[in-house]
């Protein structure tokens, strides 16, 4: 087995985005493509040798291939040991857990999360560091600083590794060991909640859930946690064998693309809860009978009834969202007496947060929810966080949300995303909104008026970094709240997400549909920002 140094030329387009490098597999399968941006991590990286790595993927179309490369090039670069789990899977929120269990030096996972997956779809590859979070920017530019400057990489002519069989074997002087995916998260979750508690709730008979992996890395995770250890029935869980392409699928849990699972949660004889999880096992989507539970308004009651459950019932440090996210966990922080800290897209920001024990639960309005126990946000705990909450209060879902809204107030909120728009034309309907920003406070639209507008920028309370034009916020003086950004995420052309919210304290009013409540602040951020005109687009592609 001999290091082989192999020349290569730089690619230009291999800067990580909100959470990482994705492009189409297509562009991964360019010769060199994958290496160089593997070559270009560790050449960021400092103090590895010798060292432990996690590597694992979501299980799609080109995850076996890439982690064959990437164990012969850790080898050649001089980890001293990777942990891989079996069959190349580890969802996200395990990689973590394993890199922290572990104490790993970093992890790399194999994901382009929600998005569909296929030869001729996305693949992603990111890095993790030893607290098992993601990379903060100033590693991400590193990586991209490298990725242009590169001319060779290392790797060990060797044979591929065997992913599926357990256990330890050599490659060159570094260790692989392929370990079971599923062991130590499902026994973290253990820790986290009160399992006989929920075991009972089950098996009363009284309550019935449906668990959707949409074919994702979720499967093998969700059957042995809720099937075999909380004993549900089996089949409990749909969809459950990971597929490379996710049996057709679009993996993301909304009301969209889960429609599956909608459909049985809105149709005759619906069982009590439904949820589903994204490709890598990081989103969530809750849903009771015939309800929809809106992510922002999750994080707001996980946050406001953590003392229910053993791993939280000392209480909570303080709770995190991303910017658009909504502000209703804002308000349960207040009444808690408790910090709430407002951080730019993307779970890279809640990091320094969880480390410094500044915040205990974080959250984004895009189905992620998740806690100090690992640095990413977690499918499966959310989903367990709601079904020990449920198992102790012995309530509906649309019930606790309701008493929710009547103690705290309702964030109405929708986001509607235009995808796949021009970039040129996406760019310049942002250009234009932020040239408009300091004419706008103080102006009155219809009953609105703006009482502040900016392009959000986030200096990380931890280490003082900066982060600047993460979205644009138009506020208005009754608490709405209007968002732009353009996503970090998609690989064809740009994606522009406007993120929408009102405030109702008025519980007479807490039971319209989010699209009516929203109509005059819809209305409004097209007559702002010129949507229509500036897209082309008479409606958005997606609205959750
Ligand atoms: C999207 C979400 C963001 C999330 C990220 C990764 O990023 O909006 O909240 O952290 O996916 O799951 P975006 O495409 O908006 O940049
Ligand atoms: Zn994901």
């Amino acid at each position: 087995m001999s290091i082989k140094t192999v020349s290569t030329q730089p690619f230009t387009d291999q800067k990580p985005g909100t959470s990482g490098l994705r492009k189409r597999v297509k562009a991964f399968q360019q010769t060199n493509y994958l290496e160089n941006f593997v070559q270009a991590i560790f050449n960021s990286l400092e103090g590895y040798q010798g060292q432990t790595l996690v590597v694992g993927g979501d299980g799609r179309y080109y995850n076996r291939q890439a982690i064959q490369i990437i164990l012969k090039m850790s080898a050649a670069n001089g980890f001293g040991r990777v942990l891989v789990g079996q069959g190349g899977i580890l969802s996200t929120p395990a990689a973590s857990c394993v890199i922290r269990k572990n104490q790993a030096f970093g992890g790399i996972i194999l994901s382009a999360s929600h998005n569909p997956g296929g030869p001729d779809n996305d693949f992603g590859i990111k890095y993790n560091i030893g607290n098992g979070g993601p990379a903060p920017e100033k590693v991400t530019e590193a990586i991209y600083t490298y990725s242009k400057e590169i001319t060779s990489y290392q790797i060990l002519a060797t044979e591929d590794v065997n992913l599926d069989k357990l256990g330890t074997s050599q490659l060159g002087s570094m260790q692989v060991e392929v370990i079971d995916s599923v062991a130590d998260y499902g026994d973290l979750m253990a820790s986290l909640f009160d399992f006989d508690l929920i075991r009972k709730f089950i098996a009363s008979g009284n309550f019935r859930m449906c668990i959707d992996s949409m074919h994702a890395v979720t499967g093998p995770y969700a059957i042995e946690i809720f099937e075999e250890r909380l004993g549900a029935p089996i089949g409990t869980v749909q969809n459950g064998t990971p597929l490379e392409d996710f049996g057709g699928g679009h993996p993301d849990p909304n009301l969209v693309y889960a429609h599956e699972l909608v459909d049985i949660l809105y149709g005759e004889g619906a069982p009590d809860f439904g949820a589903a999880s994204d490709g890598d096992g990081d989103r969530n989507m809750i849903l009771g009978r015939k309800f929809f539970v809106t992510p922002s308004d999750s994080l707001a009651i996980l946050a406001a009834n953590a003392k229910l459950v053993p791993g939280y019932s000392s209480g909570l440090a303080g709770v995190a969202r991303s910017m658009p996210t909504s502000q209703a966990v804002d308000k349960v922080a207040a009444q808690l007496g408790m910090d709430c800290y407002e951080t730019p897209t993307g779970w890279k920001f809640f990091g320094n947060l969880l480390d410094a024990g500044k915040a205990t639960l974080c959250g984004e309005e895009s189905f992620g929810t998740g806690s100090n126990h690992v640095r990413e946000k977690d499918g499966l705990w959310a989903v367990l966080f709601w079904l020990n909450i449920l198992a102790v209060k012995q309530q509906s879902v649309e019930s606790i949300v309701k008493e929710h809204w009547q103690s705290y107030g309702r964030n109405y909120y929708s986001r509607h995303d235009y995808e796949e728009v021009d970039t040129e034309k996406a760019n310049t309907l942002m250009t234009n909104l932020r040239s408009l920003l300091s004419t706008l406070k103080g102006k009155q639209f219809g009953q609105y008026q703006v009482a502040y507008a900016d392009d959000f920028g986030y200096t990380d309370p931890i280490d003082g970094s900066i982060s600047q034009k993460q979205g644009i916020r138009i506020g208005f003086s009754d608490g709405s709240r209007i968002v732009f950004r353009l996503s970090g995420t998609g690989t064809q052309g740009a994606t522009l997400r406007v993120y929408l919210e009102s405030y109702e304290p008025d519980v007479a009013k807490q039971n319209l549909d989010p699209q009516q409540a929203l109509a005059d602040l819809i209305t409004l951020s097209d007559e702002i920002a010129q949507i229509r005109q500036m897209t082309g687009r008479e409606k958005p592609t997606v609205i959750t």
